[in-house]
């Protein structure tokens, strides 16, 4: 019988390979898994536990916090802020930085979370999931919000957990994208697939199409061609697949390929976009990256972005190579 491989021995061997992770990442990697084992449990109790509709709050980006979402960022932070492995965390649950208590010790590592990813399919029983990413402080003293807005293409772990009809875990440190399915028995993250790979084509997109009426001209010609099917430009017929839970989108990609859209829109002409750069774009451009497929805002690749604050937001195209360069394409030809 082929051997199970655990999250934490995969994890200490890589640290033990020459240049992979320096011991406080695999700690802080294994506290993070740790943290989305007990989110997992949260989420698989729903009504029977406290977990489900709204906080009646709203968080900094002017969101209705739901239950969910406020225990799974409480989660992750308690979890982290003890280990002696980070020196801050930030979260779209909160408006500044959270900087490591000092009765703590202070490490390098700063951890960035989506806490909940895809709110909304909280209370209907949709997967949901989440996202995370990690940077190294800069050299110096203390640690600032400035020490965060560093480009995607700094980061040296990026993941996400799905909390779907299995609790997985889809980890890069730069070397592939290796899947963790948790074994609920044994409580135990246990590894089911490695180097994923994304195609490079596709005929399945993943957009909001209620906002059609709202998208800019490049947008809509990608997808008017796609819809045309065979018929059309395209001489193929497309799939279309919406879960409004980015994790849930992003991981049916990685599993089998797409394109996934969230674009700028004129709902909110002053927004770059919904999806914010720093904890959703970032972490999932560089697993999209590492399993092949590429990932722009329509101009530029995302992981080369420089943000200007914390909860800076970003236009996302991600997924199967051919399909993200067409529709950057169109941007530049428009
Ligand atoms: P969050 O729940 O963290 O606020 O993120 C929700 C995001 C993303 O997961 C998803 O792709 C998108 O919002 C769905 O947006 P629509 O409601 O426009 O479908
Ligand atoms: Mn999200
Ligand atoms: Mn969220």
């Amino acid at each position: 019988m082929p051997k199970k491989i655990s999250l934490t021995r995969y994890l200490v061997e890589q640290q033990r390979m020459e240049g992979h992770i320096p011991p406080e990442l695999r700690l802080l990697l294994e506290v993070v898994a740790r943290a989305c084992k007990r989110i997992s449990q949260a989420v698989s109790k729903g009504a029977l536990g406290d977990v489900m509709g709204s906080a009646e709050s709203e968080n900094v980006q002017g969101e209705m916090q739901k239950k969910l979402d406020i225990i799974a960022n409480e989660v992750l932070i308690e979890a982290n802020e003890w280990g002696g492995h980070l020196a801050a965390m930030a979260s779209e649950e909160m408006e500044g930085i959270y900087v490591v208590p000092n009765r703590y010790p202070q490490g390098e590592y700063l951890l960035m979370f989506d806490p909940l990813d895809g709110s909304s399919n909280i209370d209907v029983n949709v997967s949901i999931g989440t996202i995370f990413s990690v940077l190294v402080k800069p050299e110096g003293a203390g640690v600032s919000e400035q020490d965060f807005l560093q480009a995607g293409s700094k980061q040296v772990a990026a993941g996400y957990c799905v909390y779907g009809p299995q609790t997985t875990l889809v980890l890069t440190v730069g070397d592939g994208v290796t899947v963790f399915t948790l074994d609920r028995e044994q409580g135990s993250s246990i590894l089911t697939e490695e180097d994923l790979r994304v195609p490079d084509d596709t005929k399945e997109f993943a957009i909001n199409m209620s906002n059609q009426r709202h998208w800019a001209a490049p947008v809509t010609r990608y997808i008017n061609e796609c819809m045309q099917g065979r018929d059309g430009p395209r001489g193929k017929d497309f799939n279309m697949r919406w879960v409004g839970s980015m994790v849930a989108d992003v991981h049916r990609i990685l599993t089998r390929g797409g394109i996934f859209m969230y674009p700028w829109d004129k709902r909110e002409p002053e927004k770059a976009g919904k999806l914010r750069l720093l904890y959703e774009a970032n972490p999932m451009s560089w697993l999209i990256e590492q399993a092949g497929g590429s990932a722009t805002d329509g101009k530029q690749r995302i992981m080369d972005i420089t943000p200007a604050k914390l909860h800076e937001r970003v236009s996302v195209f991600m997924g199967s190579k051919n399909e993200v360069e067409r529709v950057t394409r169109y941007h530049s030809e428009a």
